[in-house]
């Protein structure tokens, strides 16, 4: 029946996110449902705490997505469901539940790889062509890759160690953001970004990470060193304790999102240049694309405009809704699987499933 429709389902960290989503790309439906205020107030996540919220929230946000949709499950082409990478536990919620609808449904089921679902979720947007280069920036991931399918991507650089959304996440921790009166419900990543807009960065100088390198990986946990060192000082010549804020908070702010972006926009540019000297991307107006938490990112966004004006490029975005974790994302990759066929599971055993 066309056309066809799919119901994804999200559950890899702390959101639970599910979708319906038809292959014109149209959101039929779409419910999430987020655990960042009770993860903000223990300072992480416990992944036995997301666990249990997943479990209790499941049914309820699928639900919502289904009925918004007007679709019967029985009309439903296919279950798409995110199975890696990221917190076992969650994972294992979305994948049980969804092996149940799918067993009760006599449904296809489709696997889906959270960070391919996010480097693919612009083409429900926009008409992009194979291959283009993607930068993908979340609080578990920080990769360029080059993206030749639907299933076909070609690494040319990651993390050496954390991912920028995490380094955002603990230097926001570090100063305590969850107290001050204009952040106090936001993620780590949206309170700095929002801070940044009052500070003024030249306050402290932070390196740029590995400009010297050359190659196209990434790394954070030196950059927040030197923010601790900075606001270990500051806080002695304030003669305040941790947990109270700075009066230099923003300007902090503004010199982490600076240094963070820079850093970004660096390794791109590097990626940029293998890519024409390989000649992996289209010669004329070729894209990239930024996706993840932290691409919802403004200043970020600015700052890799630059580099793809200079270089003749275009980039895309997803618009911040559909950068952080969502279930629209992983209906789509559904469809885009479905259409190619890849991953198209018939008959799945819910009982003896295994994730590859
Ligand atoms: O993609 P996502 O929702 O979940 C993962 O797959 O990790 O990304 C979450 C991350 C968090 O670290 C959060 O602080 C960051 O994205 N983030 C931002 C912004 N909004 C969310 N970072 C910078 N600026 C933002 N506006
Ligand atoms: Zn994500």
């Amino acid at each position: 029946k066309y056309p066809r429709v799919v119901l994804g389902i999200e559950t890899s960290c702390d959101d639970t996110g599910a979708a319906v989503v038809d292959e014109n790309g149209t959101i039929l439906g779409e419910a999430l449902h987020c655990q960042k205020d009770i993860h903000l107030k223990s300072g992480g996540i416990i992944p036995t705490v997301a666990q249990q919220l997943h479990r209790d929230n499941i049914n309820k946000v699928v639900d919502q997505a289904i009925h918004a949709s007007g679709i019967s499950p029985d009309e439903l082409s296919a279950i798409a469901t995110t199975v890696k990478p990221g917190l076992g536990l969650c994972l294992g919620v979305g994948l049980s539940y969804s092996l149940e609808l799918v067993n009760k449904y006599h449904k296809p089921f489709i696997p889906i790889h959270h960070m391919e679902a996010h480097a693919l979720t612009v083409r429900l947007l926009h008409p992009v062509e194979f291959p283009f280069l993607v930068l993908l920036i979340s609080g578990g991931h920080c990769i360029l890759a080059v993206v030749s399918g639907v299933s076909e991507f070609m690494m040319l650089g990651q993390s050496l160690d954390e991912a920028p959304g995490d380094t955002l996440d603990k230097v926001a921790r570090r100063l305590s953001l969850i107290n001050h009166p204009e952040c106090s419900a936001m993620s780590g990543g949206e309170a700095i970004e929002h801070l940044a807009l009052q500070g003024d960065r030249m306050i402290c100088k932070l390196k740029i990470p590995m400009s010297h390198h050359r190659d196209c990986n990434f790394s954070f946990a030196g950059l927040r060193n030197q923010v601790n060192k900075v606001i270990e000082q500051k806080e002695a010549e304030e003669g305040i304790c941790k947990g109270q804020l700075l009066t230099c908070v923003a300007d902090i702010a503004a010199a982490v999102q600076h240094t963070v972006a820079h850093h970004l926009a660096q390794r791109t540019q590097r990626a940029i240049y293998f890519c024409k000297k390989e000649g992996l991307l289209p010669t004329e107006r070729a894209c990239l694309v930024a996706s993840g938490g932290v691409a919802s990112n403004r200043s970020i966004r600015r700052v890799l405009q630059t580099v793809t004006d200079k270089s003749d490029m275009t980039l895309l975005c997803p618009p911040p809704m559909l950068c952080t974790d969502n279930g629209v994302m992983i209906a789509w990759n559904g469809i885009e699987k479905l259409r190619t066929g890849v991953d198209v599971l018939h008959n799945v055993d819910g009982a003896s499933y295994e994730p590859r």
